[in-house]
């Protein structure tokens, strides 16, 4: 179904479903004797929001053997291990801000990130995690019936990232005046363009000097009939449906000119540096990826202030 200004879902739906692909992803990538993560609570949760398709995928029973063909546009092993990249990227990024003295974080679109569960993080420091009230609310109910417990002090908020996100987050005890380090994964390609320079414009205005932001950014996408995104996402639907699965990808994100987040964020005195996805990919040991037509468009900035 086509998005609308202030649409809303679950896990199993819209835009969560993508939180619960990329956690299947991650709960693939934990797995084996060369795992470069290790995300012991991806694949419960994966379970517990029941989509058939992503539960077997999570589980190990649909593999590459039955979801790649000769002539898949993406390979399920490359999409795994751009998610195991990627987790890494973002857990070195946190772990860089702690080192570097930083006791506030911000997740946001936090999806089913449990990195609140599975990093070892000071005694006094402060996560707080955003994401839509659904699923906000099945992560911390399924995680604390699964008798696990946060390993921080977790401040879970509640709201749309298109609605008044900063009010929210003061009123759940977020410090302005202290450094943050604050993470945007997998969640950019969902906002509108003005959506995605109003967040990155208030992160900004909420950032104490010494804060650091670390992003997963889309280039502009167009719905031209040629576009080479548009079609691959339409290849993998129809190969997913193959298994029973059925996700429009192209409806949920928003597509059209948007900022370039580098240039934005330069612009507005953050020191950025930019990695590809070869760089994270390689940089955690992983294989690059060497076809120019298969390889992610997303890049992977991390700006200081
Ligand atoms: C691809 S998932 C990524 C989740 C998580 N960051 C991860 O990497 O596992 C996209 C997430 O963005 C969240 N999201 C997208 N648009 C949002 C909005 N307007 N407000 C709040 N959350 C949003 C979704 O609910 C979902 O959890």
């Amino acid at each position: 179904m086509a998005r609308t200004a202030d649409d809303s879902w679950d896990l199993a739906s819209s835009v969560g479903a993508t939180a619960t692909m990329v956690a299947a992803a991650r709960a693939v990538a934990s797995r084996g004797p060369d795992a470069v993560i290790d995300d012991p609570f991806a694949e419960p949760l994966v379970r517990a929001v029941g989509m058939d398709f992503f539960t077997r995928l999570a589980a190990g029973e649909l593999t590459a053997e039955h979801l790649d063909t000769d002539d898949s546009p993406t390979d399920i092993t490359a999409f795994v291990n751009g998610m195991a990249a990627r987790t890494r990227f973002f857990d070195d990024f946190f772990a860089a801000a702690v080192a570097a003295g930083v006791r506030q974080a911000v997740i946001l679109a936090s999806g089913l990130d449990s990195r609140a569960w599975r990093l070892d993080w000071p005694a006094d420091m402060v996560v707080f995690e955003i994401d839509q009230p659904e699923v906000i609310a099945f992560k911390s109910t399924t995680l604390a019936g699964l008798g696990a417990a946060p390993k921080v002090q977790l401040r879970p908020v509640a709201v749309d990232l298109r609605a008044d996100w900063p009010a929210a987050l003061a009123a759940a005890g977020f410090d302005a005046a202290a450094p943050t380090a604050w993470i945007a994964e997998g969640l950019l390609g969902y906002l509108p363009p003005e959506a995605q320079d109003r967040l990155l414009q208030t992160i900004g205005e909420l950032s104490a000097p010494g804060s650091r932001l670390a992003v997963e950014s889309v280039p502009s996408q167009h719905a031209a009939p040629d576009d080479k995104l548009a079609s691959r996402m339409q290849q993998v639907r129809e190969q997913w449906q193959r298994h029973g699965f059925d996700l429009d990808f192209s409806e949920l994100v928003y597509l059209g000119e948007r900022a370039d987040v580098g240039d934005y964020l330069t612009a507005r005195n953050w020191s950025v540096r930019v990695l590809s996805s070869n760089d994270i990919l390689t940089g955690c040991g992983l294989p690059a990826i060497e076809d120019p037509e298969r390889l992610p468009t997303a890049a992977y900035l991390t700006a200081t202030r």
